[in-house]
């Protein structure tokens, strides 16, 4: 028979006193959690610039994670996607001309010298999986995620599968990172709002990636606006899938597949984005 201390700890956490008794417990525990989320935000607010478009690391799990997620959208081995993930953290002269240019930009102020590309790897990977001839990106900013795409259509290209990006912005400062050969030479940069650009597409496009206006009205326009522009087997992504349900819902409604990845950022309080994908 239990002794006296054990008879009466199962009475309490079965009587209405329960949640109260285990409110030290709790507490404690949610402390120990803000307590870190606290000490990161401070971290960062003092080594960091950035405003928003946050760049951080991924965890070595979720970096696994990642290489699985295109390993089944690609339809590729998944030791490949690691090899391309390597192959993008060892090209020395794309972080080299990144570092640079964002140590001599004007917006230097608000952007961090560090590389860091996170959720990119992942574009990276699909585009050297998928070898397509012509990606559109909208939303552009300094150009990071442009020049990432860049260097992946320029290994396509040296392997004999030759492909452009073309890339989207509304802001005429967009794109500084990606102004630099060799990565201009596979860029075609646009200024303009992406509904009407994408409208002015002259031919199919392979991979979309949706990154500019975040609001689920935007997203669903841009969705909209370039299926008439899709080639047969395109790939469709978005960077908003932590937020809105815009591209499962036209996955499902256009006959596709979706899949979304989530970032676990490495010592940040952001709580990171992710990739949605959807394809045939
Ligand atoms: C999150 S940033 C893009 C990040 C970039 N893809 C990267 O990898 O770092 C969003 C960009 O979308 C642009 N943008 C916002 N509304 C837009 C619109 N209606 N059309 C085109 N670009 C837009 C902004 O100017 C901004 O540069």
């Amino acid at each position: 028979m239990p002794d006296r201390k054990t008879r009466l700890r199962r009475a309490v956490s079965r009587s209405a006193l329960a949640p109260l008794a285990a409110l030290p417990v709790r507490l404690a525990r949610v402390a120990r959690h803000d307590a870190k989320v606290l000490r990161e935000s401070a971290r960062w607010l003092v080594t960091s610039r950035e405003h928003h478009n946050y760049t951080y690391d991924l965890t070595k799990l979720n970096l696994e994670h990642l290489a699985w997620f295109v390993s089944v959208v690609a339809e590729v081995p998944v030791a490949d996607v690691r090899a391309w993930i390597a192959e993008i953290e060892a090209d020395t002269a794309l972080r080299t001309h990144i570092e640079r240019t964002t140590a001599n930009a004007a917006r230097r102020g608000l952007a961090d010298r560090h590389v860091r590309y996170a959720r990119r790897l992942g574009w990276y990977a699909l585009i050297r999986a998928r070898k397509p001839q012509h990606v559109v990106e909208t939303g552009v900013d300094k150009g990071l995620g442009t020049c990432v795409i860049a260097a992946a259509l320029l290994r396509n290209a040296a392997e004999g599968h030759p492909g452009r990006v073309t890339s989207l912005d509304i802001n005429p400062e967009a794109g500084y990172l990606a102004k630099a050969q060799p990565w201009a030479d596979v860029v075609d940069l646009v200024i303009g709002d992406s509904i009407a650009s994408i409208g002015a597409l002259d031919r199919p496009v392979d991979m979309f990636l949706h990154d500019s206006d975040h609001s689920a009205a935007h997203e669903q326009r841009e969705f909209t606006a370039i299926e008439p522009h899709l080639a047969e087997r395109a790939l469709l992504l978005t960077d908003n899938v932590t937020y809105t349900t815009v591209l499962l819902k036209h996955a499902e409604k256009t006959g596709r597949r979706f899949l979304a990845f989530k970032e676990q950022p490495v010592r940040h309080w952001y709580p990171g984005d992710g990739i949605g994908a959807a394809w045939r």
